[in-house]
């Protein structure tokens, strides 16, 4: 057993980190309050490598191992969690669906693409009447021979309007249940497929979610994903990764609260000394810091697990169901040590503590991963 990072390891978060505070820092208030996608700064991230990290390098990708990208991703999310969701989808949900279960033709083609942030992704699992009950999907995907005809809703997409490419997972025979589902890639160009209305939301505001609507969209026979009826399990198996990624978003979003609330407590003054040494605030202070290094040990777990080719199902829904209680748990601590600062916006912990509360929900409610892994527990 070894705990510590590779030299590689540390370059990749230390470039993650010098990124974050150069490039997300400034206007991540600004584009938080207005609800501004962050444009420039994504088109950075593909340029430096952080939007397809783990991708096979043949189809452009980074070929890094998960270890690196959930450094990566706490770095980014310390500072800004709506670019750092574009980046998560990106990389765990698109990326490595495509690379892992796609075929030549679609790698080539979407993939290479995708891993370069010459295009951006999206992954549509959702809808109004299938959100945790994932196999209850009402958008059909009819096969008309060469082609099939997708129609449907699709709810809370991230990157709904700024994604080229999107994963749509869809019903193609309802009799055969979760076993008639199937994935395909669609691309936003393609007639009948309608952007809906922007998300007004509580955090992550800068992320660009919406609903979608397909109407009769044409989707080429080639664009499926694996064998007829792969689709749920695609999107089981895709998710799985995907919550690493979440988890170590809600560690970011932990840790960069944690260490706004220790160098705040440094300064402030009350009763004639510093805070941090009112038993009352150090005692905060040693709780985040417990939850966030142990958020880390479950997460670096699950990605090794990954990485190892052991089968990381439980590993990943225990790191996204802590990591997210930790950073739902640190951010309100966080507030609370910077008093009536924290609740002013340029503070930044407000910020933290909103986009929080994301990281309980998708990529599977902590209810849903109560749900794995109670029974991944019972399964051994
Ligand atoms: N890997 C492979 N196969 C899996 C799997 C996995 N991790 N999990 C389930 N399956 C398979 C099962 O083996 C089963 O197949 P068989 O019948 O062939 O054995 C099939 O899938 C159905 O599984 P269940 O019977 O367990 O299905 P269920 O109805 O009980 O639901 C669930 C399981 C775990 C609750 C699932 O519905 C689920 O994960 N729900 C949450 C959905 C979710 O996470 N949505 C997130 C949306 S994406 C998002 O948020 C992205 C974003 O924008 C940031």
């Amino acid at each position: 057993m070894d705990f510590k990072l590779t030299e590689e390891h540390i370059m990749i978060r230390d470039a993650a980190r010098d990124f974050a505070k150069n490039e997300l820092l400034p206007g991540v208030i600004e584009r938080d309050e207005k609800q501004e996608f962050p444009k420039e700064q994504v088109k950075k991230m593909g340029e430096l490598g952080f939007l397809g990290m783990m991708a096979s390098p043949e189809y452009g990708g980074g070929g890094m191992d998960t270890i690196s990208y959930i450094l990566a991703m706490e770095e980014i999310s310390k500072i800004d969690a709506s670019a750092s969701v574009v980046m998560s989808v990106n990389n765990s949900l698109v990326c490595w669906g495509i690379d892992t279960y796609g075929n030549e033709e679609q790698k080539k083609k979407y993939l290479s693409k995708l891993t370069t942030g010459e295009k951006l992704g999206a992954f549509c699992l959702s809808e109004p009447e299938a959100g945790s009950d994932a196999t209850s999907q009402r958008t059909t995907a009819i096969d008309k021979g060469d082609h099939y005809l997708l129609n449907g809703t699709k709810n809370w997409i991230t990157n709904g309007n700024s994604a080229d490419y999107f994963l749509v997972i869809a019903q193609t025979d309802r009799d055969k249940k979760h076993k008639g589902i199937n994935a395909f890639i669609v691309e936003k160009t393609w007639e009948g497929f309608e952007i809906g209305p922007k998300e007004d939301k509580m955090g992550i505001r800068g992320s660009d979610t919406h609903s979608l609507n397909f109407n009769d969209v044409k989707v080429p026979k080639e664009n499926r994903i694996g064998e007829d009826g792969f689709g749920f399990k695609f999107a089981m198996k895709t998710l799985s990764g995907g919550r690493i990624g979440i988890a170590a978003q809600a560690l970011g979003i932990a840790s960069g609260a944690y260490e706004l609330a220790l160098d705040y407590s440094k300064q402030r003054k009350a009763f004639g000394t510093e805070i941090c040494n009112h038993q009352a605030i150090a005692f905060k202070l040693a709780d985040m810091y417990t939850s966030i290094q142990a958020s880390r040990h479950l997460i670096m777990k699950a990605a090794w697990d990954k990485d190892q080719k052991e089968n990381y199902d439980l590993s990943g829904a225990m790191a996204k169901d802590f990591a997210s209680k930790t950073a739902m748990d640190v951010t309100t601590e966080a507030v609370q040590v910077h008093g009536g600062n924290g609740y002013v916006k340029e503070y930044h912990v407000e910020r933290l503590m909103r986009d929080a509360k994301i990281t309980q929900i998708y990529e599977g409610t902590s209810e849903i991963q109560k749900i794995v892994i109670s029974r991944g527990i019972l399964k051994k």
